[in-house]
């Protein structure tokens, strides 16, 4: 018999990681599902084939209360915060939380993930801390690499739903700190928002001094390709302005920078190019909204400083 498993959050990442848990994930259940705002959950219920392995759950109380393992993928650590606060509310009734696997994937503080830990331990649950790398698409694909750290007795409870399923590698941190998986996230990203912040500047460079555009990106596809291919496109493609919802929130890439910057504080040292990445994605956020603008706008954000319109018409 499978897991009876909850699913908590189902924004840009949440939804793609559930099409590939149900329909891969060997599950003789339904998965539960809890949005904040409902309406998510009813449309990705009817957007899944076969239709009835979804169930929604009202409220956070009544989902935890009959699964076995709970998945959060939430904005920020408020929002993980309020949402564990819900979660754990009944764990004085009956068995209250024991033997339940919380499995955490957003983007947090390694603090944050640290006391998440030990209020889910206070309650008699396993916690395991699993971060994962790929945009949305990467998600919607199963291609995902996960980073789960804690109890490896734990993890073993979490990896039939990895490699194959919902991802296709993972980097383990078994019996070490939760933190570190988080640590681990928030310099991969320092990675990622670098990069979209160079290849903004260099585009509109190119622009600027006459080159063009179409050059660096054959530089870019032939050199680099990946991830700087994929910006490049919602750079150049004009889906950076374009697209209805983001891919990756400017809100959610702040948090991101502004933790690892914090994070490298706190190790003793200064991530000089998180000030530069804010400074563009707070360009975005003022333009377009921090919760609908798209990392990709950072390519507008250049644009404007630069003198040129946000939006490159395309
Ligand atoms: N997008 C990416 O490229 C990417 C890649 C890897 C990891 N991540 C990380 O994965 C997490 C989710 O990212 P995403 O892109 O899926 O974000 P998103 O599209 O903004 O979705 C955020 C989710 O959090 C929920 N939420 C926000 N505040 C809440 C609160 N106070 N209480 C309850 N629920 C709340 C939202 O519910 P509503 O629907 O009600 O708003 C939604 O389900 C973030 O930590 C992000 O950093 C993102």
């Amino acid at each position: 018999m499978s897991p009876q498993i909850l699913w908590i959050g189902l924004g840009n990442m949440g939804r793609g990681m559930v099409k590939n848990l149900v329909e891969k994930g060997s599950l003789d259940k339904p998965v539960l599902l809890y949005n904040r705002t409902r309406k998510r959950s009813e449309d990705l219920a009817a957007t899944l084939a076969p239709q009835g392995k979804t169930e929604i759950v009202d409220t956070i109380e009544e989902g935890v209360k009959r699964a076995d393992i709970i998945f959060t993928i939430l904005s920020n650590d408020a929002a993980v915060r309020a949402v564990f606060e819900s979660a754990l509310a009944k764990k004085d009734v009956g068995d209250g939380l024991k033997n339940k696997l919380f499995v955490e994937c957003s983007t947090i503080h390694p603090d944050t993930t640290e006391q998440l830990a030990q209020d889910v331990a206070a309650a008699g649950a396993q916690f395991v801390a699993s971060p994962v790398f790929g945009a949305p698409p990467v998600a919607d694909a199963g291609q995902l690499i996960f980073v789960p750290a804690g109890p490896k007795a734990a993890i073993e409870r979490l990896r039939p739903y990895i490699k194959g399923v919902m991802g296709k590698a993972e980097i383990p941190f078994e019996d070490q700190p939760y933190g570190q998986a988080l640590k681990l996230k928030l310099i991969g990203n320092t990675f990622v928002l670098n990069m979209v912040s160079v290849l903004g500047e260099g585009l509109t460079l190119a622009e600027k001094s006459g080159v063009g555009a179409a050059p660096v990106k054959q530089f870019l596809d032939g050199l680099f390709g990946g991830p700087y291919s994929a910006y490049g496109d919602r750079m150049l493609g004009g889906a950076y302005y374009k697209m209805a919802e983001p891919l990756f929130s400017a809100d959610n890439a702040r948090k991101d920078i502004g933790h690892a910057a914090a994070l490298a504080r706190a190790a003793g040292m200064e991530l000089k190019n998180a000030a530069v990445v804010d400074e563009y994605l707070k360009v975005v956020a003022d333009h377009a909204g921090g919760d609908r603008g798209d990392v990709a706008g950072i390519y507008g954000a250049v644009r404007k400083n630069a003198g040129l319109k946000y939006e490159n018409d395309a």
